[in-house]
């Protein structure tokens, strides 16, 4: 399978699912602009693809699904939103263009971000959803939705994040836990999410939870990796951040290419967990696999 081809095919179909999704909120302008600037102008759509790769990997109909994927990356897009703070990273410039702040000030971002994840609650919990889905699995979704944004997920992770630094005594179970929280909880709820809502038994969600969680894991050491050694031209934000904020991540604590090699390890044991599966999940396990050549 061209992988290049496919994400590019999946990115157009969730970009018209994420577009089409705002539509009812579009009275509310100042608000619906903020939150519009930063959801549909950008991102690689990863989280979103994964949800629905995994699905389709069960015999089902993508469409399905998409409301669900689009709540999972309007959950991310508001991280990313509230992440650019001054209060929080200070960043100026997210997926290629002026950060939403920069644009709207703090204050109508703060709300862009909030208005967002309770939108993606919305989403995720319209009763819509009992015409396909048992509401078992659909309250399931819900509750790992609340559970992968929250204190244990990515809130949680993203308060480890601010208050850890490369100064103090920091260890590699310490930015694991950093890493796996803040960005593995999402990456690895678009999988279950996938796994849930295609009915699949209790050890098959569990074994595409740690699907996830590995492949987060490594997807945020890609992130760290790129910071260090990429440009803003390429990544459409402001590089080299890290080292400036004295991040505690994997690339200040091993450097750039033991960081590499621990991100490609982690992969091999995020494939590991689906060997059992043979062939089923070979999409999601070819994504994977893409995400270490963004290191290249
Ligand atoms: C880039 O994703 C982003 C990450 C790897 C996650 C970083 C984690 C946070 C910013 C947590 C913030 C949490 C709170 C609560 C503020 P990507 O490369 O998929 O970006 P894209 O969607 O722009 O392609
Ligand atoms: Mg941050």
């Amino acid at each position: 399978m061209d992988i290049t081809k496919y994400l590019e095919e999946k990115k157009k179909v969730i970009d018209s699912a994420l577009e089409s999704s705002l539509i009812p909120l579009k009275e509310h302008s100042i608000l619906y602009a903020a939150m519009a600037y930063s959801l549909l102008l950008g991102g690689k759509r990863i989280r979103p693809i994964l949800a629905i790769t995994t699905y389709s990997a069960s015999g089902k109909n993508e469409a399905d699904i998409l409301p669900f994927a689009c709540a999972i990356e309007m959950i991310h897009t508001y991280s990313l939103i509230h992440d650019d703070l001054p209060i929080m990273d200070n960043s100026d410039e997210r997926r290629g263009k002026s950060s939403c702040h920069k644009v709207y000030g703090s204050d109508m971002a703060l709300l862009a971000g909030d208005a967002l994840l309770s939108y993606s609650f919305e989403m995720a919990s319209n009763p819509i959803h009992r015409n396909l889905f048992d509401e078992k699995l659909l309250l399931e979704v819900v509750n790992n939705f609340a559970l992968s944004s929250g204190v244990k997920g990515l809130v949680g992770g993203q308060v480890m994040d601010m208050i850890s630094s490369v100064d103090e005594e920091i260890n590699e179970e310490t930015i694991t836990y950093i890493d796996r929280l803040k960005t593995a909880s999402l990456i690895s709820l678009a999988i279950r999410t996938g796994g849930i809502l295609a009915g699949v038994n209790e050890s098959e969600k569990l074994a595409l939870s740690r699907f996830g969680e590995n492949l987060g894991i490594s997807y945020q050491i890609i992130d760290d990796v790129l910071d260090e050694t990429s440009s803003p031209e390429i990544l459409g934000k402001e590089t080299q951040q890290d080292k400036k904020n004295k991040k505690a991540t994997f690339v200040a604590l091993f450097g750039v290419e033991k960081s590499k090699n621990i991100a490609q390890e982690l992969i091999l044991k995020a494939v590991d967990f689906l060997k059992p599966y043979n062939n089923k999940y070979t999409t999601i396990i070819e994504l994977a696999e893409f995400t270490l050549g963004r290191m290249k």
